[in-house]
């Protein structure tokens, strides 16, 4: 049973406190900060800029989306963030880390560890099943097959094909290779997921299941999703707009008609 003295003792215990033991103040890192970038692309002699100087903070757990005319520069600004490509100018820290020098075998690696990418096609093996697709990243990284398959199984579970492993892709709708494509995105646990135009391919109804699957990982597993698109109501899945044109952010705000 608890004495009085020590329920009073916890009762006045706040206002005793001194001003010196001031709440510990958390320095919350964003995942994504960019800051001056500048790319451009040389045919021959001809140097084509792409991106402006771009600045942009995402923090973890954010659900962005990347909208702008067809050739502002979006997807020459996933696959920086993706470290696909490299800027000319400015710097790019990912989770804290200044990864704008670093070599192309470092970028693999962070890559690896940090970097969930999907594209408009599902880029699925087709000899291989779903199960087997999923896995490969995992058999890449040196884990065992049985750990592979059952890290697999489990991500194909929450897109919500954890029945379909045995099938080959030819054997799904394209709304259900776009999932297992995710789950092959998410395998390695990054937090980060880069989306370019993810339901490009697909159908407005078969659309939605997927924007379902990638609304549902960000709510529940606070991943970070960064997803281009040229749809509106695609967007409205995000909580944040970020819109791109010739090169430069033009606005970065909530989504309208975001729910
Ligand atoms: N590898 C490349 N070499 C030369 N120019 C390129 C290259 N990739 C892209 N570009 C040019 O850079 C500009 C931006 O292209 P980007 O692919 O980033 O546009 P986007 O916003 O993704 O367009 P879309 O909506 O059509 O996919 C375009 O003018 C494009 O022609
Ligand atoms: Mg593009």
């Amino acid at each position: 049973m608890t004495s009085k003295s020590a329920i009073w003792s916890l009762r006045v215990a706040p206002s005793h406190r001194s001003r010196n033991d001031a709440l510990p103040i958390l320095q919350v890192m964003a995942l994504i900060e960019l800051n001056a970038i500048r790319k451009s692309y040389r045919s021959g002699d001809v140097q084509t800029p792409v991106l402006h100087g771009i600045d942009l903070l995402v923090q973890r757990g954010d659900h962005v989306a990347l909208m702008g005319p067809s050739g502002s520069g979006k997807s020459t600004l996933m696959n920086l963030l993706g470290l696909l490509d490299r800027a000319d100018e400015g710097h790019y820290l990912l989770d804290g880390r200044d990864v704008t020098s670093l070599t192309a075998a470092e970028h693999a690696g962070v890559r690896n560890q940090t970097i969930g990418f999907v594209f408009q096609s599902f880029n699925l093996l087709k000899r291989m099943n779903v199960l087997e697709n999923v896995a490969l990243p995992l058999l890449y990284a040196g884990q065992s097959h049985k750990a592979a398959r059952l890290r697999a199984q489990e991500v194909l579970q929450q897109v919500g094909l954890g029945t379909l492993g045995h099938r080959m892709p030819n054997q799904l709708s394209g709304g259900q290779q776009q999932r297992v494509a995710i789950a092959r995105a998410l395998v390695n646990r990054p937090p980060l997921l880069l989306a370019d135009e993810p339901t490009g391919n697909l159908d407005t109804a078969t659309a939605e299941e997927v924007l379902q699957v990638i609304d549902s990982l960000n709510r529940d597993q606070g991943l970070t999703v960064v997803l281009v698109t040229h749809e509106t109501d695609v967007a409205q899945h995000a909580r944040r707009l970020v819109k791109l044109k010739d090169g430069r952010i033009v606005f970065d705000g909530i989504p309208e008609g975001s729910v």
